[in-house]
């Protein structure tokens, strides 16, 4: 038996990756319908050709990416889908003295509850799912010390498959992403980190390596657009709309087998950080910002329900208006949630789910992101916010807010539903700047009249992107003309 690792689908999106998986000895990979150079070519449907090439190279490990993966041509090929997904898997496996890496999909999951983990009895839904599921078995009835990898969807830096995100420089072309089913999207990158994991720890058995976030498709291209301003605004839409095999509706997948030999996937927000470094901060900080920020040291902003993102989502309109009668006396966070959960009969989960549902329906809005970044580089930046912390940590959570501002204030952590005229100075106080020496950028009617009642003088109330953007000072700073002028808006 050679040390040979055999990459079965190298020429697939995951494959092209897992050929690095070694940096010394012998690694050998196939192609099917793609040839690339230095990759060997394999038909998996014909069973000599497959016997004749395990017996050429005698592989010790064999990475099994390859297969059918289109879920709509599993479900008009399922025959074809059962010969690589299943059968072909299971002929490698059998090879004498091989052992077997089978990369499976959070597919084998029927999507009703979610967050599934290893152990639980999977009901796959379409074709797809059922050979897969299939392909793990027998993977794992031929030798239990093999290995089944299930991933969740699939990306690196520069696109998912099929897709690449230099899309994004055609702003013209809209994008259009499922806004309903859920999934723990993966960098290849990490699932290549997972699997040199496994393989040393020469444990076996079913492995989910998935990512931290469980998002749907709309709100992955969100986050992805936040590195990209110049990406076409993304649009939601409903998996009901469209035809083809039945999907899972939330396959998101536990992943505490692996988290337990030290493997951590990264989360979507700090692959696509849209945020400067630490290096490009304080390098900007040195140079001389035409005399601006000279005798300023922080921006106070309120924008993540207005400019930092665009509402898109929101309880009808009668619930609103049911929302206001019921929290017409409320003075505090706490209390206007519970009245609001009273008002339209929800539960405590129900109530948590209806913050977050709110909290990842707002769109990002790429370049008010751009220009925060900028201020980043020159100021430090505290983040004012009322209403629910379940929200507001839910947007600090999908968007990594804590990297982006230095002080994360909420009212209601504060105990407060608006702030009071305290609010302001205990947020300067956090920020280690003396008050007089911020700024508030607001949107907030709530905001800004706290801001008065703490005797902040309101320089102007201007337009920027159809909000109503305020800027309050507590006295005439260079920095507060600077964004009226709108050299730094
Ligand atoms: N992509 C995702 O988001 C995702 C999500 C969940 C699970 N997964 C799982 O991850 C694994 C890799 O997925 P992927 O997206 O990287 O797949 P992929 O891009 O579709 O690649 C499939 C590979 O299989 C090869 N192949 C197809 N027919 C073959 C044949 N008759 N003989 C030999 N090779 C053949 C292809 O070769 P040619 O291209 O050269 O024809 C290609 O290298 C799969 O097990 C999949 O189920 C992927």
């Amino acid at each position: 038996m050679s040390n040979t690792i055999l990459v079965v689908g190298a020429s697939g999106f995951l494959g092209r990756r897992l050929a690095s998986i070694r940096a010394d000895g012998k690694v050998v990979c196939t192609y099917n319908q793609h040839p690339i150079s230095g990759l060997e070519f394999l038909d998996l449907c014909d069973p000599l050709q497959l016997k004749r090439f395990l017996n050429r190279f005698q592989p010790s490990v064999v990475l099994y990416a390859a297969g059918l993966t289109d879920v709509d041509a599993c479900e008009r090929n399922p025959d074809l889908a059962w010969r690589l997904n299943a059968e072909a898997a299971s002929e490698v496996a059998s090879y004498y003295g091989v052992k077997m890496v089978y990369f499976s999909t959070d597919y084998v999951f029927d999507g009703i509850r979610g967050r599934y983990r290893e152990d639980e009895e999977p009901t796959p839904l379409n074709v797809y799912g059922r050979t897969k599921l299939a392909g793990e078995r027998a993977v794992l009835n031929i030798n239990p010390r093999n290995i089944v990898v299930r991933v969740s969807g699939l990306y690196d830096s520069i696109g998912i498959k099929g897709q690449n995100f230099s899309k994004v420089f055609q702003p013209t072309e809209p994008i259009e992403a499922d806004d309903t089913r859920l999934s723990c999207p993966v960098h290849v990158e990490d699932v290549v980190t997972a699997v040199r994991l496994l393989l040393k720890s020469n444990e076996g058995g079913v492995y989910h390596v998935a990512g931290p976030d469980v998002l749907s498709r709309y709100e992955f291209c969100q986050l992805v657009a936040l590195r990209f301003p110049k990406m076409p605004p993304v649009t939601p839409s409903s998996s009901s709309s469209r035809q083809g095999a039945p999907r899972p509706q939330n396959s998101s997948l536990e992943t505490d087998r692996i988290s337990s030999l030290g493997w951590r996937a990264r989360r979507v927000c700090d692959v696509f950080s849209p945020f400067p470094t630490e290096n490009e901060r304080s390098q900007a900080a040195s140079e001389d910002f035409h005399g601006v920020g000279r005798n300023i040291e922080a921006l106070l902003i309120d924008c993540v329900g207005g400019l930092l993102t665009s509402r898109t989502w929101l309880p009808k309109d009668e619930h609103l208006a049911e929302i206001d009668r019921a929290c017409a006396d409320v003075t505090d966070g706490q209390a206007f949630w519970q009245a609001t959960g009273r008002a339209l009969g929800l539960n405590g989960t129900e109530l948590i789910a209806l913050q977050e549902r709110i909290a990842f329906r707002y769109t990002p809005n790429p370049p008010v992101w751009n220009n925060l970044k900028t201020l980043r580089t020159r100021f430090r930046l505290a983040l004012v916010n009322n209403g629910s912390s379940s929200t507001f940590r839910c947007w600090v959570r999908k968007y990594g807010l804590d990297r982006l501002f230095d002080v994360l204030a909420n009212s209601e952590e504060m105990g407060l539903r608006k702030p009071d005229s305290d609010f302001f100075f205990r947020v300067a106080e956090q920020l280690h700047t003396p008050p007089d020496r911020c700024v508030l950028i607001d949107d907030d009617l709530g905001n800004i009249k706290g801001a008065q009642d703490c005797g902040m003088l309101g320089l102007q109330t201007h337009e920027v992107r159809g909000y109503p953007l305020s800027v309050h000072i507590w006295n005439e700073s260079v920095i507060g003309q600077a964004l009226l002028a709108g050299e730094v808006s």
